[in-house]
């Protein structure tokens, strides 16, 4: 299994996992296509977008890793808006083991830390903190209905 940089917008290989992946429990998202594709563009198709695939021996993708690169004072950091493992494979290792080549990948271009979002009562939070990620107990995630 294999890490890489991805290199062009998202394509439709990508767009059919995260849509398998994402469709799925627990999540149960409910995409419209122009909706996802307008989505994955926004994601990999920025000045500052930085994503990741890993791929199988066969050269199947089969996870992703999509969000950004921002520069901060102390330096620059990556956040991931999307993280996702074939579903099949999930609960196999494999999501941690990514994260540890994109930590690898990651090094040489001088970015300091990962940031993500996620919810504290699924699965994901698990994974998250069993690798190494931390909740900022200073920060909160907040939102704002825009009045009509
Ligand atoms: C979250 C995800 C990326 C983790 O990758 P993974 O390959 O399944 O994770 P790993 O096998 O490396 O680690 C498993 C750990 O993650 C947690 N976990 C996450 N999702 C899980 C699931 N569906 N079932 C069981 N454990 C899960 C558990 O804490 C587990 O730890 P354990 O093995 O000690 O019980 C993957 O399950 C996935 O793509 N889930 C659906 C999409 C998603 O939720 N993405 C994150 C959005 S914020």
């Amino acid at each position: 299994m294999k890490t890489t940089e991805l290199q062009a917008s998202h394509n439709q290989e990508l767009k059919r996992l995260f849509l398998k992946v994402f469709s799925s429990d627990p999540w149960f998202d409910k995409w419209e296509d122009t909706q996802l594709d307008l989505y994955l563009h926004d994601l990999t198709g920025n000045s500052n977008s930085l994503s990741f695939v890993l791929r199988n021996d066969q050269n199947d993708i089969i996870g992703g890793a999509l969000g950004y690169v921002f520069n901060w004072w102390e330096g620059q950091e990556f956040y991931i808006k999307e993280f996702f493992i074939s579903n099949d494979l999930q609960s196999k290792g494999i999501g941690s083991l990514f994260l540890d080549q994109i930590d690898a990948l990651l090094k040489p271009q001088a970015i300091r830390h990962i940031t993500l979002n996620t919810e504290r009562t699924f699965p994901a939070y698990h994974f998250y903190k069993k690798n190494g990620f931390t909740e900022l107990s200073d920060s909160v995630f907040m939102a704002k209905k825009v009045d009509e």
